[in-house]
């Protein structure tokens, strides 16, 4: 069977991958490592997977960086993180222009420091015009907080209750005008949602591997589309050969 990213392959991509990107904690203490060294695996692995995105047609790609819950950590791990992404931004952002990929975040910037909330408005803004590729960054993301903050700004806006559709709430979210993910992956083997993506995700397809995030390559993420290209979307309706089928 054809595969995605094989030359000539006539199976069309997810268009909006979203990742949940956990086990860089478990990857390092397999290996006797502090975590941080388990997140630094995780961000060079991230590198890899973004050009894989791009070589492989996705449009869009979410990834889950830094949950609302992810404060309650360790000083020392939250305070790693932090300047983890400081460094991404100051290293990658050539590259990723580069490669044409938009930057977008995803949650609440005001928690964050005055620095680092300046550089990641700066890479947004340059690289908006970019087309290839739209990375969503959720980075101090939580999907009630999101829904929250909708709900809050509904209200200033005046919005009259019988104006309240899907559309409106999904364009009042900080995903607005990103279609919703088709396929949502999760590495390392937990099987929840963790507050990502809760109403974006109400329709997405998932797809959990045991392989811890620093280990999930290129090919784990072609099977992953693979799997994708395979999957029946219902939306709670029936197949139509099969409706067809039993209709007398
Ligand atoms: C995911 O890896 C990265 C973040 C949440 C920042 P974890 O740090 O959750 O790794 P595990 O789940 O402890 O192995
Ligand atoms: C989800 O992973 C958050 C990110 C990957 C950023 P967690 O490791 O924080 O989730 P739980 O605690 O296992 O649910
Ligand atoms: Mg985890």
């Amino acid at each position: 069977m054809s595969q995605i990213g094989q030359p000539n392959s006539p199976i069309k991509p997810p268009q909006h991958v979203a990742i949940i990107m956990d086990g860089n904690g478990r990857w390092a203490k397999k290996r006797g490592l502090p975590r941080l060294a388990g997140h630094k695996a995780g961000t060079e692995n991230l590198r890899r997977i973004i050009s894989a995105s791009v070589e492989f047609g996705v449009q869009y790609l979410t990834i889950y960086a830094f949950s609302t819950e992810n404060w309650g950590r360790p000083r020392d791990e939250v305070d790693g993180l932090m300047r983890i992404v400081e460094d991404v931004i100051e290293k990658e952002l050539n590259e990723l222009d580069e490669q044409g990929v938009q930057l977008r975040h995803l949650g609440k910037l005001d928690q964050l420091s005055l620095n680092l909330q300046k550089k990641v408005l700066a890479a947004v803004d340059r690289t908006r015009n970019n087309s290839r590729l739209v990375l969503n960054i959720a980075f101090n993301y939580g999907g009630r907080d999101e829904i929250i903050h909708a709900i809050r700004q509904i209200l200033v806006d005046g919005i009259k209750p019988e104006d309240v559709s899907p559309e409106l709430v999904s364009h009042y979210l900080y995903t607005a005008g990103i279609p919703d993910p088709d396929l949502i992956i999760r590495t390392s083997g937990e099987l929840r949602i963790s507050n990502f993506l809760i109403w974006q995700g109400a329709y997405s397809e998932w797809y959990v591997t045991p392989t811890y995030w620093p280990d999930f390559g290129k090919n784990e993420l072609r099977k992953a589309l693979d799997e994708y290209a395979n999957r029946d979307r219902r939306y709670g309706k029936v197949d139509s050969s099969e409706y067809e089928g039993s209709h007398v």
